[in-house]
């Protein structure tokens, strides 16, 4: 049974209270991520509860998952902006933030070193290989829940009738049906897609349904398909023949994880 984790979620809506925004607009971005990191706490839960891990791993994962974008408002206040590209590494500083803040005084050494491994991973590209194992499994379990979360709030933004915000398209082209052509074929290949490579918000929707291939649980592609956005996503690419194949693509990987045996994908 976890130990209390209400006295975090207190700390987390008071820190947050730091960086209200006079302005209403800005406040809603600030909104976004508090809000955002409650769902994603909930996935995290969702998640560890269909899991056998052992009380630590559990701890971690839902405190990684509390505090993964801590780093978000402090990165909004000095920058205004969410893209890691224009300003700093989020979950770095997130990780700074959590030291400089003593969050996590009260956990033993090991649990807090873990947590706040897990916050500086939880955006990295890839994991890197050799990570202690509690830490490895934590980070899959935050991106995932991550992902899970944001997902949606990305595809609503595509769905959206005209109003969009850069804040949250990384300022990407609008261009109806240009796309980048590698980002295309690695979605196509089930490989990573990188957002260095994006200059089209049609290039954040295919790196959006190469997701299908990130997520680490099966628990975590029930949830994706039970909430129907990707299917809400898929229907805003562009009319061409190369992204019937991409739907194609997305769709069978999805079948493929929904009906295997294991709980861990790949
Ligand atoms: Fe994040």
């Amino acid at each position: 049974m976890q130990q209390e984790l209400s006295p975090y979620l207190d700390w987390f809506t008071q820190y947050v209270a730091r960086y209200a925004q006079p302005d209403s607009t800005e406040q809603q971005y600030i909104d976004l991520k508090h809000d955002h990191t409650l769902r994603v706490f909930e996935n995290a839960g969702l998640i560890v509860a269909t899991l056998p891990l052992d009380s630590v791993t559990a701890r971690v994962a839902l405190l990684g998952a509390l505090f993964h974008d801590v780093g978000r408002f402090e990165q909004y206040r000095v920058y205004k902006t969410y893209s890691d590209r224009n300003s700093v590494n989020h979950g770095l500083l997130g990780c700074r933030i959590l030291g400089q803040e003593q969050v996590l005084q009260g956990e033993p050494e090991s649990i807090r070193k873990a947590v706040r491994a897990t916050v500086a991973m939880h955006n990295k590209f890839a994991l890197p290989i050799g990570l202690p194992e509690v830490v490895r499994v934590a980070s899959n379990i935050v991106r995932d829940s991550d992902k899970l979360d944001i997902f949606p709030v990305l595809v609503s933004n595509f769905t959206r009738d005209g109003s969009k915000s850069d804040v949250v398209t990384l300022g990407l082209e609008e261009g109806k049906t240009q796309y980048t052509s590698v980002i295309l074929h690695n979605v196509l290949h089930g490989k990573p897609v990188k957002y260095a490579d994006m200059q089209y918000v049609n290039d954040f929707k295919l790196l959006l349904a190469s997701w299908v291939f990130n997520l680490e649980y099966r628990t975590s592609m029930e949830l994706l398909s039970e909430r129907g956005a990707m299917e809400q996503l898929l229907d805003t690419l562009p009319a061409l023949s190369e992204m019937d194949e991409v739907k194609r693509v997305v769709r069978a990987e999805m079948y493929r994880v929904l009906t295997s045996d294991v709980e861990t994908k790949g």
